[in-house]
């Protein structure tokens, strides 16, 4: 289990704290907010340091890949909507070395500075320390970025006492005690196209009870399984390049692969469709949907359990016509979060899935990060919070 301070530890009563936030949000070609979730996630943990009679508060984050520093990657129209959200003015500075005296100070976007994704550990940690020169504390409240080994991420905590925020809190430990010590039984729901979720099947299919496979990916390890898929979207790279893996996941008792399918005669929304079983899939049209049967079986599987977690969407929900699937799954498991079922989503894909369903909030957690959540599952270290625990061990005096 890790072991880091987080805010309890903390007594931030006139200390400038430096907050890591991922405000990595999709921004229009004028760099306006178009959808503010990750910044909304950051709030509580903000609002709980200007509560507690913080000095300071300067919140970091990185936006987009620039190239060239193209402004429309600027960090200026992301701290106007946190000071929306906030109801409290938000200062934007240029650079990363100066602050103005503002109560609340918004830096400018961290990959800006070659250094903050430099290979080289000496450039991140020059960055890492001039960031950290800025504060007394240290707040990581950017768990979707904790894949990153960048200097904001892991060479900060180096130089400073480092407290996860809020948000990071709550996913590490729902996230770690679905790893290590679910209630059981646990079911784990698997869909979208990359082959790639094998290694995350591979390291929970021990501890989970039954795995349930839905999305192109099903259809992936159904062909290798030698059946007729027709033009269905497969990850053929993902089924040469881990065949091993495809064999021990296909011939585990645990894992479930789909009884019929929603076939369609092309890629649309008004696609002719028709629910056949999945040895009758007909060349020439493709899977966009898992089949009733299907469904029934997987709702069955999933009233018994007491941990879900769902990873990747079950078929096109963009059509609404094949988004029968995702549907059924997302209400099933709002219905048993009522009843006291943990039930995470895992970022990426179906977390959109889940939020264009309005069913987000009825769930235990919606995880922030794709990439992030998918390593944490698949049971890497992920280095922002290594940095944590060394900054731990370091200041833990
Ligand atoms: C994310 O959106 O997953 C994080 O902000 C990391 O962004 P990146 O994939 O560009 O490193």
């Amino acid at each position: 289990m890790q072991k880091f301070f987080t805010l309890n530890d903390l007594d931030v009563k006139g200390k400038r704290v430096l907050v890591r936030v991922d405000f990595n949000v999709p921004l229009d070609n004028d760099g306006n907010v178009e959808d503010a979730k990750r910044i909304e996630l950051s709030v509580p943990t903000i609002k709980y340091l200007l509560e507690k009679g913080s000095k300071q508060i300067i919140i970091m984050t990185h936006v987009g890949r620039p190239k060239n520093n193209e402004k429309n990657l600027q960090t200026d129209k992301i701290a106007k909507k946190l000071e929306s959200l906030l109801n409290e003015k938000v200062a934007k500075v240029d650079g990363w070395s100066h602050v103005s005296d503002s109560k609340l100070v918004m830096l400018e976007n961290l990959r800006f500075n070659p250094a903050e994704k430099s290979k080289n550990q000496e450039d991140r940690d020059v960055f890492g320390k001039q960031l950290a020169s800025l504060a007394d504390v240290f707040v990581q409240d950017a768990f979707s970025n904790c894949h990153r080994d960048h200097a904001s991420m892991t060479s900060v905590p180096k130089y400073l006492p480092s407290y996860a925020g809020l948000s990071v809190g709550k996913e590490i430990e729902l996230i770690s005690r679905a790893i290590t010590n679910p209630k059981k039984p646990w079911v784990v729901i698997f869909g979208g196209l990359k082959a790639d979720k094998l290694n995350v099947m591979i390291n929970i299919m021990e501890k989970a009870d039954t795995i349930l496979v839905a999305g192109a990916l099903a259809f992936t390890l159904l062909k290798a399984k030698g059946i007729e898929v027709g033009d269905s979207k497969i990850d053929n790279e993902g089924l040469d390049s881990l065949p091993e893996l495809v064999e021990k996941v296909t011939s585990s008792s645990k894992v479930k692969l789909p009884v019929d399918a929603v076939i369609a005669d092309k890629f649309a929304p008004d696609a002719k469709s028709e629910n056949v079983d999945i040895s009758a899939i007909k060349k020439g049209w493709m899977v966009l949907d898992i089949g009733k049967k299907t469904i029934k079986q997987y709702k069955e599987t999933l009233e018994k359990a007491k941990t879900i977690a769902w990873f990747g969407p079950i078929g096109v929900y963009e059509f609404e016509k094949f988004a029968q699937g995702t549907k059924e799954i997302g209400k099933v498991m709002a219905s048993l979060t009522k009843k006291g079922v943990t039930t995470i989503i895992g970022g990426g894909d179906s977390a959109g899935a889940v939020e264009s369903m309005g069913l987000a909030n009825d769930m235990t957690l919606v995880s922030s990060g794709g990439g992030a959540s998918l390593e944490f599952f698949e049971g890497k270290k992920l280095p922002g919070i290594q940095a944590l625990e060394e900054s731990y061990k370091r200041f833990n005096k």
